[in-house]
């Protein structure tokens, strides 16, 4: 079976005040009823897919247990102790994996993302699947909607015989953005973050290209230790690696890359804004979320918690109130929200 490894370490800021540094955005409900990091336990349920590997941190494990049990479904929740960036968490996962099987094809999934069909997902899965037993590290490429700095860029080459997939000519990790304007005009994709791959195949490329964190990551899971049915990587060896995300560790150098083009609708929700590429919307393109009221009221965010939040009149508006605090700002500046926290953080 493909083992589904999910990254759920990361902070989300871009979501304040919903998305704290002690509940980051991936463990809670941005849409309908269950948290991102559920919604994508329950896209890798089924027969094809193995028993999932949660990496997190230590202070959120017991979070990411909770709520795989509330869906019933079984996981390994994996505790890093601090954050290494992606390339670690990655690494991490799939040298557990190679050891319960040296065949195995691991599907590592960012935790915090919002497919609309997870149908469609699953078939992509399956779709990369041939070219991830030949060896290839397979990248979901998305079609580009607009220029955006905060993605990689994947530029598709021909056919792979025998698999549904493409060669990859380029992979480019955040150009800027006149870099990224000219990359959507020449047929480039976007890179998901979503990456299938055999175990061995990984952890060999990282050794190539990244040895300081192979080995340091190996070691770490060598000497890691059960505790409560948490497995707890061995800090000493885990505070050696580098921090570097996968993209630059490895999908930027490595030759062994692959793509299958998504054709599911994703969003990777950065901003509150980006909401509006993936919500439904209400007649007047509003995207709500609580008890709200409005008047009058076009294309505004507005997210409300445990109390009646109203508008009137306004436009283009994201507006979140939480228990302890409320944002109002401009959609168009929505991104500027991670400076506010920078800010909030400094004034403490
Ligand atoms: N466990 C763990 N530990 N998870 C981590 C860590 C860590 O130290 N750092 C990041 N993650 C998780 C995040 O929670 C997220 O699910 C995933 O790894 C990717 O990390 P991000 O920090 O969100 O990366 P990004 O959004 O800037 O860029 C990546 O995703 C884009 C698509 O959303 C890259 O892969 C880009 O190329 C891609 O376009
Ligand atoms: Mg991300």
């Amino acid at each position: 079976p493909i083992v589904p490894v999910l990254l759920a370490g990361g902070t989300g800021t871009r979501l304040w005040p919903v998305s704290r540094d002690a509940l980051p955005k991936q463990f809670l409900p941005l849409m309908g009823k269950h948290s991102t990091y559920q919604e994508t336990l329950l896209r890798v349920r089924g027969p094809e897919f193995g028993t999932p590997i949660v990496v997190t941190g230590p202070d959120f494990h017991f979070f990411a247990r909770r709520q795989a049990e509330e869906l019933g479904i079984d996981v390994t929740v994996v505790i890093e102790p601090m954050r290494r960036d992606s390339g670690a968490a990655i690494a991490a996962g799939a040298a557990i994996t190679l050891k319960r099987d040296p065949q195995a094809v691991v599907l590592a999934l960012a935790a915090d993302h919002i497919v609309l069909d997870p149908e469609e997902f699953r078939k992509t899965c399956v779709a990369g699947r041939a070219a991830a037993d030949l060896g290839r590290i397979v990248t979901f490429g998305i079609k580009p909607t607009e220029p955006k700095t905060s993605f990689g860029y994947i530029l598709p080459g021909k056919a792979i015989d025998g698999t549904e997939t493409a060669e990859v000519e380029r992979f480019v990790e955040k150009p800027d953005l006149a870099t990224a304007a000219r990359y959507v005009q020449d047929g480039y994709l976007w890179n998901s973050g979503n990456f299938l791959f055999r175990a061995d195949v990984l952890l060999g490329e990282l050794q190539r290209l990244e040895p300081d964190m192979a080995s340091a990551v190996e070691e770490s899971v060598a000497r890691s230790n059960t505790d409560l049915g948490f497995v707890r990587l061995d800090a000493e060896a885990f505070a050696r690696s580098p921090q570097k995300s996968i993209d630059y560790a490895v999908m930027e150098r490595t030759d062994r890359t692959a793509v299958v083009t998504g054709r599911f609708r994703w969003s990777d929700i950065g901003s509150w804004d980006a909401l509006f590429d993936i919500a439904p919307t209400d007649s007047n393109g509003n995207v709500l979320q609580g008890p709200v009221t409005l008047m009058d009221a076009k294309n505004c965010v507005v997210h409300s918690e445990n109390r009646l939040t109203t508008l009137i009149g306004v436009e283009d508006l994201v507006v979140v109130s939480v228990a302890d605090a409320t944002l109002v700002v401009p959609r168009a500046r929505s991104q500027e929200v991670k400076d506010l926290v920078a800010k909030l953080k400094a004034d403490k």
